[in-house]
């Protein structure tokens, strides 16, 4: 049996289903049994774990042949201390792993996490990694890309103002990366052989299916969505962080984003492992706009 946290999130919910469709056991980890209903409904066991409830999760590791583990959720906006939020539950994960004896650990952390400072909320992933390779565990970490996901932030702006705004420079490669490939692969290596034992884990970064620039990514969005005069806009770094605080984004989450900000536009957060079958997903950036995007700007017009 295969346990999976964050089940009811992006890369969890394609943990569950590939592990499922594989004919595994597995049961999925949520905060709510409401929101767990779809994935029993698929055929997993359901059990109900705030994330930093060592007791509870310890009870739902038990008799694991392996964890999906994930520091949820992406950001908590309106967070005062974002970062201590992500310690207690990498603290009681890890906690739980250990007491419940789990052989078998997939993390999922981010391309970044190889650096010590400077990368916002990646930090909290690299906590994660190092509490992890600690463990009695054969232990890989999935450095994940950039996920297609975060362009969802830019349906509004596209719908109302034909413009995506974000600060990364316009002509930069970035590794955008589908969620649900993410949460693919993560079941692969999860119920796959391994070349990780304990003390000696394994790190595999996980790119899209081509890294793609911004200005790459609108031109995409505009054919697909059928909008050829959308532009891209860059914002300045102040910009951003002004429009931020406006949604009512916290201080600290503000300046966690704009480090990432910072890490992305220089370099400081790169990819380290060379394209190759590994390290590629299948999903391409006009699958996404045209599966994911383009019904999410749909659902904004006016009927
Ligand atoms: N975005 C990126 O570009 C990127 C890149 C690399 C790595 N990552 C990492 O990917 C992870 C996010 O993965 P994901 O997209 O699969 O997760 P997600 O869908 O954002 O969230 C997973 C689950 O978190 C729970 N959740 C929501 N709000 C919460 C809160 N305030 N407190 C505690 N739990 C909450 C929800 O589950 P329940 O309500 O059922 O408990 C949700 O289904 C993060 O660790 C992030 O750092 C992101």
């Amino acid at each position: 049996m295969f346990v999976v946290t964050g089940a009811t999130g992006r890369t969890g919910r394609a943990v569950v289903d590939e592990l499922l469709r594989a004919g595994h056991p597995v049961r999925a980890i949520g905060r709510r049994p409401r929101t767990l209903a779809p994935l029993e409904a698929a055929g997993a066991r359901a059990s109900v774990a705030e994330p930093t409830d060592r007791d509870a999760l310890a009870e739902a590791f038990s008799g694991a042949e392996g964890v999906y583990v994930m520091v949820q959720p992406n950001y908590i906006p309106d967070s005062p201390d974002f970062p201590a939020h992500q310690r207690a539950i990498v603290d009681a994960m890890t906690e739980a792993l250990s007491s419940a004896g789990v052989g078998r650990v997939v993390t999922l952390s981010s391309w970044g996490a190889d650096k010590e400072h400077g990368t916002g909320p990646v930090l909290g992933l690299r906590h994660l990694e190092e509490r992890t390779n600690a463990l009695d565990a054969a232990v890989t970490h999935l450095r994940a890309g950039y996920f297609m996901e975060n362009l969802l932030g830019q349906v509004a702006s596209v719908h109302a103002g034909g413009v995506v705004a974000a600060p990364f420079a316009p002509d930069l490669p970035m590794p955008f990366i589908a969620a649900e490939d993410v949460g693919r692969a993560a079941a692969h290596r999860l119920a796959g052989a391994t070349a990780a034992s304990a003390g000696a884990p394994e790190v595999l970064e996980l790119h899209g299916e081509r890294d793609l620039s911004m200005s790459e990514v609108v031109d995409v969005i505009a054919a697909v969505t059928g909008r050829p005069g959308l532009r891209y806009v860059r914002r300045t770094v102040e910009e951003f962080a002004a429009e931020q605080r406006r949604a009512g984004v916290s201080e600290n989450v503000t300046g966690l984003m704009v480090d990432v900000v910072h890490a992305i536009n220089s370099g400081h957060t790169a990819t380290l492992q060379p394209r190759t079958r590994r390290t590629t997903t299948p999903t391409s950036i006009e699958s996404f706009v045209g599966d994911t995007f383009l019904p999410a700007l749909r659902a904004e017009q006016p009927r």
